[in-house]
């Protein structure tokens, strides 16, 4: 979910409105604002996308200077316009919005119930305002301090009362931020929400209270004593977080990602030293195992990880599902290094992750997109990607920023301990110093053509199979993972040798099945496999290297990706992945930025 506040001299509804507009990557089943104007506090709230909301209140707009707003993205209750935040006591005198679960919300709502509270939601959400109700006294900080003292969970939580120009806000786990204007107030999940009014942000941290008023703010810890936390300038462009031009935010990320690889190898990468150098303080010899710990895209952005780190610096490597790791009892010792990926640097089944590795005396590392995000806060060290804000749901610039590095993670640990030659190094310095180049070339026009064609060709395939082998082997399932994401195709992905031990048996004259078969160790076994699929009539669309004319006698179609080295070709291999699975949504009329069920950043375990 996302949450937004403000309070200051201007219209509220339309700070909250804009802000929200920039959270929808939150979440977007829902919408909901309230504004106080000193009398009482109205409260709009919609199912469905923003736009239902900003129409109504097109026609019959909220007036005010203060107010709370939410995105949501349903946990508790079906989306519609009851479980909408905010949520208000019966009255309606204090109003709340909530990102994150509370735990024991069935409990307190028995005991609320018993004491003759009513509920229109089926919210955890909704109790915390009668939890609020009940302990005011005319103080709403003291009200909330009281209140929160009963609940446990995750939480980002923004509170306010019609009788105080005030708003209060808590962070157990969920992320906010708070904007500092002239005279203004602001708060956020996220930093974008903010970017058009104020550069001067604070970070609110697990565990504090903010107090918004007219004159400023405070902040205290759960316990009402002052906390000191640092206001920070963001330098981010705000045009940075808007489409520009593009059809669609993803579109746009993917045309980006040069720019974004360059960022990533920006200062990291010499090629007249041929050496690699990392803006960490991370002792190379301090831990004899990695654990890798991410969801989503990010897992397989360190599954690519794992092969590279194994394959140059020869460090046993665990890769695990946030989900699974944090609850398997992982073998961690202080030899561990556990690593991070997350492009939100938010997602709460990695952070938990990371907490179970710290218990077991791990080092942490993170790989993360967001700045200043909680992950980058808890975590001993961080490689920042630098890819940007990133805004469509399905991930593309940060997954090739990610495994990009990765890549130097695992040069610079080879460097490091001498598990690469100097030599060896120096070529794979020389051949990542082309990834901005080789992405450009592999966004140029007619091979955007062809993967057009192709997602024309097959948009109406009920599944498609992905394969490939080795470093490539997780190109295969992000690629499956990008077409089911937008364009709601079922896809599988498998390692290209073990097909002919199942998926074999789903292979028929419908069935498109796409191999990532670039220049390889493996490519002749690869292409063995293709020749199991081809001869059972499956449709093999074939990702060949340039200049590769001996294979196309097993593909029906090819997609062509500039030569590069075996060690870098997954990040070049992801782009016709990611143009398939764009193309395809946008021949089937799917709103790509923002498929069905996902959001981009989930904040909830
Ligand atoms: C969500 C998104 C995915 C993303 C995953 C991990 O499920 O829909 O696209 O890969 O979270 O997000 P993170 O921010 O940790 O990389």
């Amino acid at each position: 979910c996302g949450i937004v506040g403000y309070i200051g001299p201007n219209n509220a509804q339309d700070i909250l409105i804009s802000g929200l507009s920039k959270l929808e990557y939150r979440g977007y089943d829902s919408a909901g604002i309230a504004v106080g104007d000193g009398a009482c506090i109205a409260t709009r709230k919609k199912a469905g996308k923003l736009a239902n909301l900003t129409a109504d209140l097109e026609h019959s707009p909220l007036p005010g200077t203060f107010g709370i707003g939410h995105t949501r993205w349903a946990t508790h209750g079906p989306p519609n316009d009851t479980n909408s935040h905010p949520h208000a006591t019966e009255n309606g005198d204090i109003v709340l919005v909530h990102n994150g679960i509370i735990e024991n919300y069935l409990e307190l709502k028995e005991g609320l119930l018993e004491r003759g509270h009513q509920f229109r939601s089926d919210t955890d959400s909704e109790v915390v305002a009668h939890l609020i109700e009940e302990a005011y006294v005319g103080n709403l900080e003291e009200a909330v301090r009281a209140a929160l003292a009963k609940v446990r969970g995750a939480y980002a939580l923004v509170v306010t009362h019609k009788d105080h120009r005030e708003i209060v806000a808590a962070r157990t786990v969920s992320p906010l931020v708070m904007g500092v204007g002239e005279g203004e107030m602001f708060l956020a999940s996220d930093v974008p929400a903010l970017l058009n009014y104020t550069r001067q942000m604070v970070f609110i941290q697990d565990g504090d209270m903010v107090i918004l008023n007219d004159d400023g703010y405070r902040i205290t810890d759960m316990q009402g004593h002052p906390v000191q936390r640092e206001v920070e300038t963001i330098d981010w462009d705000a045009e940075a977080a808007e489409k520009g031009g593009y059809d669609a935010y993803m579109q746009k990320e993917i045309f980006e990602q040069p720019q974004a690889l360059s960022n990533t190898l920006l200062g990291r990468l010499h090629d007249d030293q041929g050496s690699v150098e990392l803006d960490i303080e991370l002792d190379p010899n301090s831990f004899d195992r990695i654990h890798i710990v991410a969801c989503g895209t990010a897992y397989y952005a360190g599954m690519v990880g794992k092969y590279l780190l194994e394959q140059l610096a020869r460090v046993p490597v665990e890769l695990d599902v946030a989900s699974e790791y944090r609850y398997r009892e992982p073998v961690v010792t202080d030899r561990t290094l556990a690593i991070a990926v997350s492009q939100s640097g938010e997602t709460i089944d990695t952070l938990e992750g990371m907490r179970e590795a710290m218990r077991g005396g791990a080092q942490t590392l993170g790989i993360i997109n967001a700045k200043g995000s909680s992950m980058t806060r808890e975590l001993d060290h961080t490689l920042y990607v630098h890819a940007g804000p990133e805004i469509g749901v399905a991930s593309t610039k940060a997954y090739t920023s990610m495994v990009s590095a990765f890549l130097l993670l695992a040069l610079w640990l080879g460097q490091q301990r001498g598990t690469l030659s100097k030599e060896e190094v120096a070529r794979l310095v020389h051949e990542a110093r082309a990834l901005p180049r080789l992405i450009s070339e592999a966004l140029s026009d007619d091979r955007l053509g062809r993967v057009r064609e192709v997602a024309q060709k097959y948009h109406q395939a009920r599944d498609y199979l992905f394969l490939g082998r080795g470093v490539n082997n997780p190109t295969a399932y992000e690629g499956a993972l990008k077409l089911k994401e937008i364009s709601y195709i079922h896809a599988e992905a498998y390692a290209a040798g073990e097909m002919k031990h199942g998926p074999i048996a789903l292979i028929d004259e419908h069935l498109p099945v796409v191999v990532v078969a670039t220049e390889s160790r493996l490519l002749e076994k690869t292409i063995s496999n293709v020749q199991e699929v081809r001869a059972r009539g499956g449709r093999v669309i074939l990702i060949l290297s340039d200049g590769d004319t001996e294979n196309v006698q097993h593909a029906e179609d090819v997609l062509y990706v500039p030569r590069c080295d075996e060690m870098i070709s997954p990040i070049v291999n992801a782009v016709p992945m990611q143009l398939l699975a764009y193309y395809t949504a946008e021949t089937l009329g799917k709103d790509v930025d923002k498929p069905r069920n996902l959001a981009k950043s989930v904040t909830v375990e």
